[in-house]
C-alpha cells in the first residue's frame, strides 16, 4: 500500500473518532441544502446519502482515498480490456456486453464488440422464434451467476413479460427440478442449460435429469435444449447443436453475465426490445460512471459510503431493502455480486488485506421485512447501514394508494432510523398512558430508539427495464470501486473451490462405495447418521 493511501485510511479513522457520536440530524440543521448536497443523480435515478454521518470533510477524505487508490485509472483500464483479473489472467468486460454503440474494445488486439453484437442479434432472432412457437414454458437450469441474474430480472420485470412462462432450477436438491418440471408439458418446454464452464456439477446433474424427463414425456431434447456457455466443446459433448449454443468469453464473470447469453431466458420472456432497454439502462450507468466526476458520480459515492460504514465505522453488514415487491430476489443477487467479489482476505499481490473485506449483504423487500427483522435494525445492539430502493410510481394505476402507502413506509423507516426516540419522549408517552414511577421507567426504556442509524435511499421513476439495468450496473461499479480501494481482486472466486473439491471426494463416501476413514470425527458421525437413516 502506498504511503498516501495509508495516510488517507488514517485520516478517515481520525475523522470517525472525532465525529462518531455526532447527531446526524444536526447536520441538516447546519446545512439546509444537505439533502441536495449529499445526493447524486443520473438519468432520473437519485442516490441520497444525506442520512449518514458523512459531512463535507469526511466526503473529501473519502474522495482522496479513492484518488490515492487510483480508482479512475483502474476504471479506465477495466473498460479498455486490460487484464485486471490478475489471478485468472483475464480482462473484465461485462460492460462490453451492453456497449451497444461505443468505440471498439480491444482484447489481445482484437475488437470484441462485433462478436458481442452478433451474438446479441442471434439471441434476439432465437428469442423471437421461441416467442411465436408452441413453446409454453422455458426452464433455465443454472446456478449462481447463471441463475440469480435472470431469475431476479424475470421477477423484477414481470409487467413487461409477454412471452412463454419462465422457470428456474438451480439447486442440486432433486426437489428443485422435480417441483419445477411437475405440471410442465415435455413437448412444449424449452430447457436452457446455463453454465459458463458447463462443468458445474449441480447444473449438469439437473440438465441430465431434465433431458431424461423430456424424453419420458415425449419431447425432443435434440430440438428443445439450448446452451449458454463459454465452452463449445462441452456443449457439443452434451449433445446441443451449435445453432442453439450462445457463447461468451471468459472475460465475463458469472455474477456479471446477465447482460449476454445468460440473459436469454429473460429476453424470451420480455422480448428483444425490452431486453435492449435493460442493456441501455446499464450502458447509461457505464457512461455516467466514466464521465461524472467526484461527488457527481453515483457508483463512486455509493462505494465510498459503503467503505465509510464498513471499513471505517466497523459496521460489518449491509441490508438491502427494496420497497418494490418485484425486487424480491435483488438482495440474493447482490449477495453473490458483493460477497463473491469482495469477500477476500488477501490483496491482489497476495499479502494480507490489512482491513475487513466487503460486508455481509442481506435483506428482503419492505414492507414485509418491517414485520420480521426490522426490530433488530432499530433496537439491536449492532448498527446496520440500510439501503432502501423505491420507485416514484408502481405499475398498478388502480392501486396508486397502495404505492403511496409503500413510499410512506419506506421514507418513515429511514426517518425513524435517523431520528430515533429519546427516553424523555418515551417517558412522556408512558405518562400519557397513566404509568408512573418505576413501572414508567421500565416500560419507557423498552420504547427508546437510539436513532442516529445511517441509511442510503435509491429512488427512481418506475421499475422498468432501463431502470433495472441502471440499478444493477450501479451496484456492479460500486463493487469495483470498493474492490480497488481495498486493493483486492473482485473478479476471482477461489473461496468456492475447497468445498467443491471436498464434495466431489465425499460423494462416494456418502453413497457407501468408499470408506469414511480418515475423515474427522464429526464428518464420520454425520455420514453414519445419513447412512443409518436412509431407506
Ligand atoms: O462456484 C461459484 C461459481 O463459479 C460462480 O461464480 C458462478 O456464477 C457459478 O459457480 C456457476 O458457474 P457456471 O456458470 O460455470 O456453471
Amino acid at each position: 500500500m502506498t504511503d498516501t493511501l495509508n495516510d488517507q485510511w488514517q485520516a478517515l479513522k481520525t475523522l470517525h473518532a472525532t465525529h462518531k457520536n455526532r447527531e446526524m440530524l444536526s447536520l441538516f440543521d447546519s446545512d439546509t441544502q444537505r439533502a441536495a448536497d449529499f445526493s447524486a443523480d443520473s438519468h432520473d435515478m437519485l442516490l441520497d446519502y444525506s442520512k449518514t454521518n458523512i459531512d463535507s470533510g469526511i466526503r473529501d477524505a473519502l474522495l482522496a482515498l479513492a484518488q490515492a487508490a487510483d480508482v479512475t485509472a483502474k476504471r479506465d483500464q477495466m473498460f479498455a480490456g486490460a487484464v485486471i483479473n490478475e489471478t485468472e489472467g483475464r480482462a473484465v468486460l461485462h460492460t462490453a456486453l451492453r456497449n451497444l454503440d461505443g468505440d471498439p474494445v480491444l482484447v489481445d488486439g482484437m475488437d470484441v464488440l462485433p462478436e458481442v453484437r452478433a451474438t446479441l442479434e442471434r439471441m434476439g432472432d432465437y428469442a423471437d422464434a421461441v416467442r411465436v412457437s408452441d413453446i409454453t414454458d422455458v426452464v433455465n437450469i443454472g446456478i449462481g451467476g447463471s441463475d440469480l441474474g435472470p431469475a431476479m430480472a424475470v421477477q423484477a420485470l414481470s409487467p413487461y413479460h409477454d412471452g412463454p412462462r419462465v422457470h428456474f432450477v438451480s439447486n442440486v436438491d432433486g426437489a428443485d427440478v422435480s417441483d419445477t418440471l411437475r405440471g410442465l408439458d415435455a413437448k412444449t418446454t424449452l430447457v436452457i442449460v446455463a453454465s459458463k464452464t458447463f462443468t458445474t456439477i449441480e447444473t449438469m446433474t439437473n440438465a441430465r435429469t431434465a433431458r431424461a424427463w423430456m424424453l419420458d414425456g415425449g419431447g425432443d431434447p435434440n430440438a428443445q435444449f439450448a446452451a449458454l456457455s463459454t465452452s463449445d466443446e462441452k456443449t457439443a459433448e452434451f449433445g446441443i447443436p451449435p445453432e442453439r449454443v450462445f457463447g461468451f468469453e471468459d472475460w465475463v464473470g458469472g455474477r456479471y453475465s446477465v447482460w449476454g447469453p445468460i440473459g436469454l431466458s429473460l429476453m424470451i420472456g420480455i422480448g428483444r426490445r425490452a431486453f435492449y432497454a435493460f442493456l441501455r439502462g446499464a450502458q447509461a450507468m457505464d457512461v455516467h460512471f466514466c464521465a461524472a466526476t467526484g461527488v457527481e458520480n453515483l457508483p463512486l459515492m455509493h462505494a465510498l459510503v459503503g467503505i465509510w460504514h464498513n471499513q471505517i465505522c466497523g459496521h460489518g453488514t449491509r441490508a438491502v431493502l427494496p420497497y418494490d415487491q418485484r425486487l424480491g430476489k435483488l438482495p440474493a443477487y447482490f449477495q453473490q455480486l458483493e460477497m463473491e467479489s469482495n469477500g477476500k482476505s488477501v490483496a491482489m499481490d497476495g499479502t494480507a488485506l490489512g482491513r475487513h473485506s466487503g460486508p455481509v449483504v442481506w435483506g428482503a423487500p419492505g414492507t414485509n421485512g418491517q414485520h420480521a427483522f426490522y426490530q433488530l435494525i432499530h433496537q439491536g445492539t449492532r448498527v446496520i447501514p440500510c439501503e432502501f430502493l423505491i420507485a416514484a410510481e408502481g405499475h398498478e394505476p388502480d392501486l396508486a394508494h397502495h404505492h403511496q402507502l409503500l413510499v410512506a413506509n419506506c421514507l418513515a423507516q429511514s426517518e425513524a432510523l435517523m431520528r430515533g426516540r429519546s427516553m424523555d419522549d418515551a417517558r412522556s408517552r408512558m405518562a400519557d398512558k397513566g404509568l408512573s414511577g418505576a413501572e414508567l421507567e421500565r416500560q419507557a426504556a423498552h420504547r427508546v430508539f437510539a436513532g442516529n442509524r445511517p441509511s442510503v435511499t435509491i429512488a427512481y421513476p418506475k421499475l422498468d427495464p432501463f431502470v433495472l439495468g441502471q440499478i444493477i450496473a450501479l451496484y456492479e461499479h460500486r463493487v469495483f470501486v470498493e474492490g480497488v480501494i481495498l486493493g483486492l481482486n473482485s473478479y476471482d472466486q477461489w473461496g468456492v473451490e475447497l468445498g467443491k473439491e471436498l464434495a466431489t471426494a465425499l460423494q462416494p463416501v456418502v453413497e457407501g462405495t468408499e470408506s469414511v476413514e480418515g475423515k474427522d470425527g464429526s464428518t464420520q458421525a454425520l455420514v453414519g447418521f445419513v447412512q443409518r437413516h436412509r431407506t
